[in-house]
């Protein structure tokens, strides 16, 4: 047992249930659809069904596991380069801000819960640390605004929008989709248009934030994935 309440007392009885109903409509989903190491986490890292959950509750979950702790932000979207050093020094910001109940299924801007409920259970893998931790580094080490811009495309269309094939079967491997039931549902149309994941393909796509994508990027390995951006980064 964690020593802190799971749930954090400082939101109101509203944002409370707006979450409870987030989670029971995204529960099927991921049982469903989630990548193999998104389940891994999942149960171990016990997000509340119920209210939100405090920070201190959730890192005392992941850091005993790979190191990580969550902090709060009061920014709706932060800056990328407050982000990747924050990153850099292992704490995952978390926002403040909660979706309106009208937007339940679709949230232009990342909410709470994609912070929590789409991130938190892959912080208890230290296989999945080992790929989200080679982009603070590549970032804050280019030299260009095009090697800037490549780094944030590869980890939007990997880790936020990456889309995962497990034994040919088509599995949601990005938390923003976790997060976000729409364009989970779309994705997993069996039409939705998928290209393989290469550094070259991903770093020609622009990334949308305020529509959803009309194509996305799959892969099958995400220590392949991983091993391949590293050495693209190796060369800035
Ligand atoms: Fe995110």
């Amino acid at each position: 047992m964690s020593q802190f309440e799971a749930v954090d007392p400082d939101f109101t009885p509203e944002q409370n249930k707006t979450w409870a109903e987030l989670y029971r409509r995204q529960l099927p989903r991921i049982q469903r659809w989630a990548a193999s190491e998104y389940l891994e986490g999942f149960g171990p890292v016990g997000i509340p069904s119920d209210g939100v959950p405090s920070l201190d509750y959730l890192t005392s979950k992941i850091e005993p596991m790979t190191g990580w702790k969550v902090i709060r932000t009061h920014t709706r979207y932060s800056e990328a380069d407050e982000w990747y050093s924050q990153m850099n020094r292992k704490l995952f910001l978390v926002t403040d801000y909660m979706r309106e109940w009208e937007e339940l299924d679709w949230t232009p801007e990342p909410d709470m819960f994609h912070d929590i409920f789409g991130h938190l259970p892959y912080f208890m893998l230290p296989r999945y640390v080992e790929l989200f931790e080679i982009f603070a580094p590549a970032y804050l080490s280019a030299s260009t605004d095009e090697q800037r811009e490549s780094v944030k495309r590869l980890a939007w269309f990997s880790t936020e929008f990456g889309v995962k094939l497990e034994d040919g079967e088509k599995k949601i491997f990005g938390t923003g989709l976790m997060s976000g039931g729409d364009e989970m549902d779309r994705v997993m149309q069996p039409d939705f248009p998928l290209v393989p994941f290469t550094v070259e393909n991903v770093i020609s796509k622009h990334k949308v934030m305020y529509e959803h994508h009309d194509q996305l990027f799959v892969f099958e390995s995400m220590d392949e994935i991983r091993a391949d951006m590293q050495s693209y980064f190796e060369t800035f």
